[in-house]
């Protein structure tokens, strides 16, 4: 009898602790979900260029490098930029808030964000537009979301909209213009062409170079 008793009460510790642990992990895989895309870091243009390179692909690094998007932190070097820069009584645009705002990817964000391949050189880069990359940029992730199976939202890569190019083109920006996503879009245009499934093509993937630069 008391044995039964002592088993009866070890099952049911066992059967409650066993709902403890459930909700824990519960909680866990949900924080763990949320911090997924948040805690995303950005990893700088020559990572996406090792995949987005070739011109079977669509040259995405290629046409971005030829932008003026690839050219905004030098472009705070220029005459012109030294000019906005006195009125405003900006001793070096490269050096202030006020213009690297715009000039430069993911600017203002905490340092822990940026990893070492970043360099702040490469201006308005692919993830100022596409999110942190550190966590969407392992192929199969990539050829996950390219497939619909995968969420792009889950792994921080952002889809282009008006929005995301307000956050520069606004009234505060040089010049004080809006852009319309739709038609602007057009000017940087790098789509990958129709039809294209990576690998199809005889050397594809050696052409890609994945996993080095
Ligand atoms: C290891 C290789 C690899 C790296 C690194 C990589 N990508 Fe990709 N990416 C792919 C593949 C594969 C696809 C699927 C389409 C294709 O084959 O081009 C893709 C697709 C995409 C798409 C289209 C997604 C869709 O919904 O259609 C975007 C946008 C993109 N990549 C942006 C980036 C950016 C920005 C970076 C750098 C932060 C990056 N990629 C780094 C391999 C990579
Ligand atoms: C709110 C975003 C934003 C801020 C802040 C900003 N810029 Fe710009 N800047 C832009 C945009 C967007 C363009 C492109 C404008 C266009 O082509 O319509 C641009 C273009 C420029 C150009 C090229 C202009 C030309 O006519 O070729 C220079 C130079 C420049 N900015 C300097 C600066 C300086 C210096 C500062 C700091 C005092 C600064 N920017 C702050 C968004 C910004
Ligand atoms: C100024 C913003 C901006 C920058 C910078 C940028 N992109 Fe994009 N990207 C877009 C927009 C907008 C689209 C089109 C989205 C759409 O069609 O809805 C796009 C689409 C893509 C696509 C998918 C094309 C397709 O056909 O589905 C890939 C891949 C891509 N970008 C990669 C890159 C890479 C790699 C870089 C950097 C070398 C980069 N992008 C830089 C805005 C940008
Ligand atoms: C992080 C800030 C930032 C974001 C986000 C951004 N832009 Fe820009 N854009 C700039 C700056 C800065 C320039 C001017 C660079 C220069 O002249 O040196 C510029 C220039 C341009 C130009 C001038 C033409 C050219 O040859 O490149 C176009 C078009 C453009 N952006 C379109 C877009 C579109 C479309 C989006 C949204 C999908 C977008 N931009 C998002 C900062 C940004």
């Amino acid at each position: 009898m008391k044995m039964l008793r002592a088993t009866l009460w070890i099952a049911a510790c066992l059967i409650a602790w066993s709902g403890v642990a459930t909700a824990a992990d519960e909680a866990k895989a949900e924080a763990k979900a949320e911090k997924k895309a948040s805690d995303a870091l950005y990893v700088g243009v020559k990572k996406c260029k090792m995949c987005h390179k070739s011109e079977k692909g669509g040259a995405q690094f290629r046409i971005w490098s030829e932008s003026k998007h690839a050219n905004a932190y030098k472009e705070l070097a220029s005459e012109k930029a030294m000019e906005i820069a006195k009125e405003k009584g900006i001793e070096d645009p490269q050096k202030a808030d006020e213009c690297l705002a715009c000039h430069v990817t993911g600017h203002g964000e905490p340092a822990e964000m940026f990893k070492s391949t970043f360099v702040a050189e490469d201006g308005v880069g692919c993830e100022s537009c596409h999110g942190a990359g550190s966590k969407y940029m392992k192929k199969k992730t990539m050829q996950g979301i390219r497939d619909e199976t995968l969420k792009a939202e889950d792994y921080g890569l952002v889809v282009p909209t008006q929005e995301t190019c307000d956050k520069c083109h606004n009234e505060k920006a040089t010049g004080g213009k809006h852009v319309d996503f739709k038609e602007a879009s057009e000017k940087i245009a790098h789509p990958i062409p129709e039809g294209y499934k990576r690998g199809a093509a005889a050397g594809d993937e050696k052409e890609e170079g994945e996993g080095e630069e």
